[in-house]
């Protein structure tokens, strides 16, 4: 057994029961690498070392706010956003990218390219990534009915699911659209909190990567969430050097609800 799908069951683990605490997650590997080398010991008498590396998964958190725009944390964390895809040639490029500097990111996913694309769905999640619903047919949320609303966000929900094995815990409203009354009640069903964004390099105006880039780096700061959309290339082509320059720069980019889980009392 080697350590990739090891974590990736964690990963996952972590995703299904949110709840559980990071001392249980330690336990989980600690108690898997033990019985996973007994046995191999029984097998084949060598000896080699235990992973260890999976404990650096971080804590989650759905928040206590029925929405955020932006996490009050302690300490030089962002979540970077990328909206309306999977993309199919745009998406894995912008995960071999992420993966290159092992930065982690939200997806908000529309519904129909869930749909279209799970194995890049699987592929996000495999990496350490987390996708949050964004509606399944992008409309204004604010202009639907409740029983419209609940359609949108339960296609996009269940088609998440059945292509990953894990649920969406967060969700972003098309063009920021919700009410006050909307982020409640999503809440309570759904559980989810609305997440908006602290940075909106408005890159769906292809203003060029150079724009796009030199707004995210200036719009940054510790608990910002950072929007932009993996459907464009140009946006694409913009990530790298966001990463390379707010990296350099001391930050670390975490999950929305590995942010969430970071928030501090007000
Ligand atoms: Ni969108």
């Amino acid at each position: 057994m080697n350590f990739q799908p090891l974590s990736s069951i964690l990963v996952k683990a972590f995703s299904l029961f949110p709840s559980t605490s990071l001392c249980c997650a330690v336990l989980l590997v600690c108690n898997a690498s033990c019985t996973t080398n007994q046995n191999r010991k029984k097998k084949t008498a060598t000896t080699e070392p235990t992973p260890t590396a999976a404990v650096t998964v971080l804590p989650t958190s759905t928040g206590s706010k029925n929405s955020y725009s932006h996490v009050s944390v302690n300490g030089p964390y962002l979540a970077l956003t990328f909206d309306d895809g999977p993309h199919p040639q745009n998406t894995p490029r912008l995960l071999d990218i992420l993966k290159a500097r092992n930065a982690k990111a939200t997806f908000y996913v529309v519904g129909t390219n869930a749909k279209r694309y799970p194995d890049i769905l699987r592929r996000i999640i495999a990496e350490g990534h987390e996708i949050g619903n964004h509606s399944t047919t992008h409309p204004s949320l604010s202009k639907l009915s409740d029983e419209g609303v609940r359609r949108e966000l339960q296609i996009c929900h269940d088609a998440v699911l059945s292509a990953t094995g894990v649920a969406p815990r967060t969700m972003r409203p098309p063009y920021g659209a919700i009410t006050t009354a909307q982020k409640a009640w999503i809440r309570q069903e759904f559980g989810y909190p609305s997440i908006l964004w602290s940075v909106d390099p408005l890159d769906w105006k292809r203003p060029g990567s150079s724009v796009v880039s030199a707004r995210l780096v200036a719009g940054a700061n510790a608990g910002g969430i950072l929007l932009s959309h993996d459907i464009h290339a140009g946006t694409i082509d913009a990530i790298p050097a966001v990463l390379d320059q707010l990296i350099a720069k001391g930050y670390q980019f975490v999950t929305v609800t590995q942010l969430l889980a970071m928030e501090q009392a007000q």
